[in-house]
């Protein structure tokens, strides 16, 4: 589905170009995932930003070829960039926060998607859109379609980031980092809803990630980088139980999720013995903060204006929080 073969990414400054991304090569083939690894800085958004056409001002593709079906895309001009992008490809952008419109409902900005590419009429859409809303896993998506973003949690927003990202049916899937914001329950719900897209679809994804065990549980090939070049690439089994290069080896080292680890104790505790707090001074017994029935309610916009209902995000939580402790 997407061939990259020697693509090079810079970034203009005063000073000159410097490059962010030197001579990568990858392949996402229908129905499979490709992960990419690295550090921070090593060049991984710049690539997915670079396969849809996205890269910020100052960023510009060097050389190299990117297709997608055969078809090259480096070089495209903005019009036909548009006929691409969220039809052909869909990204699912890295931040949640940030990559919503702050003043449209939610439901809006997924039926845009439809409208944009001619997949609905202005009567379907928004209804459209909530069968999509409901299919990326957002509960009462039908209410939740008239919310604003800063309305939602940060999983619900990532799941109508993937309700766009999805929405006109795309060949190729580029994710950047999809749930690294969020906890661990909400990102494994989220990567099997991805990856359920992938086998039930065909849908080749690219998934970009640090995180060594997404890539053990869900990808077939990885590639991995540092400093803007591939220093190892292959099947993701292979690479992580055998990986070839120190870089690699030095990944898996530092994966906390692959290597069990003794917890940590307390600062200024070393060793693995067991880890002895002491007890509190007499006069310190109490504890510093403590909170008991706490609740929050927040109003919300039924179907029904009249109708005024709240939901309760919060409901009676009480503890405590004691000198030199960590809750
Ligand atoms: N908008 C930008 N302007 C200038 N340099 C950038 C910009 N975005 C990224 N870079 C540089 O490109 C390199 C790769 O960054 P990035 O692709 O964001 O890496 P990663 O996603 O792997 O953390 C870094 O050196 C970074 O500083
Ligand atoms: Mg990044």
């Amino acid at each position: 589905m997407l061939d990259v073969r020697g693509l090079r990414i810079g970034y203009r400054a005063a000073s000159g170009t410097r490059l962010a991304v030197d001579g990568l090569d990858l392949k996402v083939a229908a129905g499979e995932i490709t992960a990419v690894v690295g550090e921070s800085g090593s060049g991984k958004s710049s690539t997915a930003h670079a396969l849809v056409g996205l890269l910020p001002a100052g960023g510009v593709v060097l050389g190299g070829s990117v297709r997608l079906q055969g078809e090259e895309l480096t070089g495209l001009g903005e019009r036909a960039w548009r006929e691409v992008r969220g039809r052909r490809i869909g990204l699912i952008p890295q931040d949640p926060g940030v990559s919503l419109d702050p003043v449209k409902p939610v439901g809006a900005q997924v039926a845009e998607v439809l409208r944009v590419h001619g997949l609905a009429t202005r009567r379907d859409a928004p209804a459209r859109a909530v069968g999509l809303l409901a299919e990326a896993g957002l509960p009462d998506p039908d209410q939740r379609a008239s919310q604003y973003p800063h309305e939602l949690s940060g999983g619900m927003r990532q799941r109508v980031l993937i309700a766009i990202a999805t929405a006109a049916r795309p060949r190729l899937l580029v994710a950047d980092e999809p749930t690294s914001a969020l906890d661990v329950t909400v990102q494994r719900q989220l990567l099997d809803h991805l990856q359920e897209v992938v086998t039930t679809t065909g849908t080749a994804m690219l998934l970009v990630t640090h995180d060594l065990a997404v890539v053990a549980d869900r990808a077939q090939h990885v590639v991995v980088m540092s400093q803007g070049r591939v220093v190892e690439a292959g099947p993701a089994g292979r690479v992580l139980a055998d990986p070839r290069h120190p870089y690699t080896r030095e990944l898996l080292a530092d994966a906390p999720t692959l290597a069990a680890r003794p917890p940590r104790g307390r600062p200024g505790t070393a060793g693995s013995a067991p880890v002895t707090v002491p007890g509190p001074a007499s006069a310190d017994a109490a504890p510093l903060l403590r909170v008991t029935g706490l609740t929050r309610a927040f109003p919300v916009r039924g179907p029904v204006l009249s109708r005024r209902r709240t939901r309760t995000a919060v409901d009676g939580v009480g503890f405590e929080l004691g000198r030199g402790e960590t809750l």
